[in-house]
C-alpha cells in the first residue's frame, strides 16, 4: 500500500481499509496492556494545526504521536500569523520549511487540506474539512463496529441527524458502502444532503421505520455552526422525532449497538442514559479506537514516506 496522505476516505481501496484497521487492533491490544510505547515515529515531527474547535480528536493525534515516539507540537491557531492576513498556503509554506514529518490538519473549509496537501512535502492527515470528509473518524467507527460486530461486511446500519452538514456521515457512508454493508440514512428532509442519490443509501424520515432491525445506531450531532437558516422547528421538536431514546432504540435488533462521534448534545439528539447504557452505548470505545487509529494511519504513512525515499535514492 502506498499511501502518501490520509485525505479522505474516497481514495482508499477496501484492502487499505482492513490494513489500517489489522494494525489498529493491534495498537488498541499494546494500548490497553501496560506498554503503551513504541518508536515507530522516532526521529519524526509531527504538526497539528487545528483551524476548528476539538477536544477529542486533537488529543487522540496528540497521544497517538507520542505513544510512537513523535516529537509532537501543538500549533496555537488562534495566536498564529493567520490572524494578522497570512494564507493558509503561506503558513503550510512556513512550516513545510521547518521540514516536519507529518501534518495533522482540521479545517472548516472543505477542500482546504486536500489543496494544503498540494502544497507540502511531508505527509498530510485531514482531521475534518468542512463538510467533506473526517477520514479517521470513520475509521475509528468502522475499527468498533469490527470489534463489536465481529465483522464489518453486510450489516444494516443507520445514521441518523444531521447528515447535511457532516463530514463524519459523508466520510462513513463511502466507507461502509466501500464495505459492502447496508446503510440507512434517517432524518428530516431538511437535514438531508442534496447529493442523497450518489450514496445509494435507504433514506427514512420516520426513526421507528428507519430503526427497524438495524445492527448499528449512529446518532449525529446537529453542527449548528454550519447552519445559516432554521433547518429545524425546535430543539424539543427534533428530540421528539429524532432523538434516540429506549422506545426509539427497542426497533433496532436487540443487540443493536449505539454510537456517536462526540461532542454529544444530550437531550437534543440523544437521551443521557442511553449514551451511558454500557450495554448498548460503544461511544467511550470509539474514543478509545480513535488512538488506535491515528498511530496505525501514521505509522502506514511513515512507512511509506520512508520507503519512497530509499526507492529515490537508489
Ligand atoms: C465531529 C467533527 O468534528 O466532525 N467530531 C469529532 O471529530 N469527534 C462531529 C461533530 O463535531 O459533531
Amino acid at each position: 500500500m502506498q499511501l502518501q496522505h490520509l485525505l479522505g476516505i474516497e481514495p482508499l481501496h477496501p484492502h487499505n481499509i482492513t490494513a489500517i484497521l489489522d494494525l489498529a487492533d493491534h495498537y488498541a491490544d499494546q494500548n490497553r496492556s501496560g506498554v503503551r510505547k513504541s518508536d515507530a515515529l522516532a526521529g519524526c515531527t509531527q504538526i497539528n494545526m487545528f483551524f476548528e474547535n476539538s477536544t477529542r480528536t486533537q488529543a487522540s493525534f496528540e497521544i497517538a504521536g507520542k505513544r510512537l515516539g513523535a516529537d509532537v507540537m501543538n500549533m496555537a491557531m488562534q495566536a498564529s500569523s493567520i490572524k494578522k492576513g497570512e494564507t493558509l498556503i503561506d503558513t503550510a509554506l512556513t512550516l513545510n520549511a521547518m521540514h516536519p514529518d507529518l501534518l495533522v490538519v482540521r479545517h472548516p473549509h472543505s477542500g482546504a487540506v486536500d489543496l494544503l496537501a498540494q502544497k507540502v512535502n511531508c505527509a498530510v492527515l485531514n482531521a475534518g474539512d468542512g463538510r467533506h470528509e473526517h477520514p479517521t473518524q470513520a475509521l475509528l467507527d468502522a475499527l468498533t463496529i469490527r470489534r463489536s460486530k465481529g465483522r464489518l461486511h453486510r450489516l444494516n446500519i443507520a445514521i441518523c441527524g444531521d447528515i447535511a452538514h457532516s463530514r463524519v456521515a459523508r466520510s462513513n457512508l463511502i466507507l461502509l458502502g466501500k464495505m459492502e454493508n447496508r446503510i440507512r440514512l434517517v432524518g428530516p428532509e431538511t437535514l438531508m444532503p442534496a447529493e442523497i442519490g450518489a450514496f445509494g443509501a435507504e433514506v427514512f424520515h420516520d426513526m421507528e421505520e428507519g430503526l427497524k432491525d438495524v445492527d448499528v445506531v449512529m446518532m449525529l450531532r446537529l453542527q449548528r455552526e454550519r447552519m445559516d437558516g432554521g433547518f429545524i422547528p425546535s430543539e424539543r421538536e427534533y428530540y421528539h422525532r429524532y432523538g434516540l431514546n429506549a422506545e426509539k432504540l427497542s426497533h433496532a435488533k436487540p443487540d443493536a449497538i449505539v454510537m456517536h462521534p462526540g461532542p454529544m448534545n444530550r437531550g437534543v439528539e440523544i437521551d443521557g442514559e442511553i449514551a451511558d447504557d454500557l450495554n448498548r452505548s460503544v461511544i467511550q470505545e470509539q474514543v478509545e479506537m480513535g488512538v488506535s487509529v491515528r498511530m496505525a494511519a501514521m505509522d502506514i504513512l511513515m512507512r511509506n514516506r520512508r520507503q519512497a525515499a530509499t526507492e529515490a535514492k537508489l
